[in-house]
């Protein structure tokens, strides 16, 4: 699978690129910074860094990766180079007061079909290997969804799960803020798992 991550430079994308190399997969980081992406493919064998807008272009996937502040104005302005090409969104805004969520937002700037998911992944967990965890994957695109899934089932040792239509991505970005509390609270590092499942 080639997976273009913009944003990849982070800790997030670099982790999940770190992931997907280790699977097998072609994988080109992307930033606002050519140069920068370039430094931190190399660190993790991805096949190569470029700026946002070149990484998409040959892309099976593209990984909506950069900071959540930065996720609608990110879409806006590679919706051209994305074309049809499926995004998975994997943003989460703690602050956000909106009903709606990044992802049903990233879904009306681009013609390409949205996906959310992998929002319960914590980075510092996903840069040493597979967290035993379940990641979470919903969207409205059946064939998009199958390759966030197929994609999300390379990163975890749990399972990718299929959470529903796009607009459950309100209670998937929602978990990060529950996740967080937890690891105050009880000073740890949570994660998911589903039970009850066939
Ligand atoms: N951290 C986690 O544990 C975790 C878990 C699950 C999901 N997520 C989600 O994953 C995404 C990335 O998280 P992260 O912790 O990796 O974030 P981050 O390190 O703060 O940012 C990721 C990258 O975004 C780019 N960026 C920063 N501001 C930007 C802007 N205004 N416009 C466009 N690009 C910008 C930067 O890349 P360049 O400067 O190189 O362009 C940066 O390296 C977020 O949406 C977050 O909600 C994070």
């Amino acid at each position: 699978m080639r997976v273009a991550i913009v944003g990849g430079t982070g800790d997030f994308g670099l982790a999940l690129a770190a992931r997907l190399v280790e699977a097998g997969d072609e994988v080109v980081i992307g930033s606002r910074d050519a140069g920068r992406a370039q430094e931190k493919a190399r660190e993790v064998g991805a096949a190569g860094g470029a700026t946002n807008e070149d990484a998409v272009s040959a892309a099976d996937i593209v990984v909506l990766a950069t900071k959540a502040d930065g996720t609608l104005d990110t879409a806006a302005s590679l919706a051209g180079a994305l074309g049809t090409t499926p995004v998975l969104c994997v943003a989460s805004d703690l602050r956000s007061k909106e009903s709606v969520s990044l992802a049903e937002r990233t879904q009306e700037l681009v013609q390409a079909p949205v996906v959310a998911g992998l929002h319960s992944l914590a980075a510092g967990k996903l840069a040493h290997g597979r967290p035993d965890e379940d990641a979470f994957v919903c969207g409205d695109d059946a064939d998009a969804k199958a390759l966030a899934l197929e994609l999300g089932a390379k990163v975890v040792a749990g399972r990718a799960l299929d959470a529903g239509p796009l607009s459950r991505a309100r209670v998937l970005e929602g978990l990060t803020a529950v996740i967080v509390s937890l690891n105050k609270r009880y000073k740890g590092h949570a994660g998911i798992r589903i039970t009850g499942l066939p």
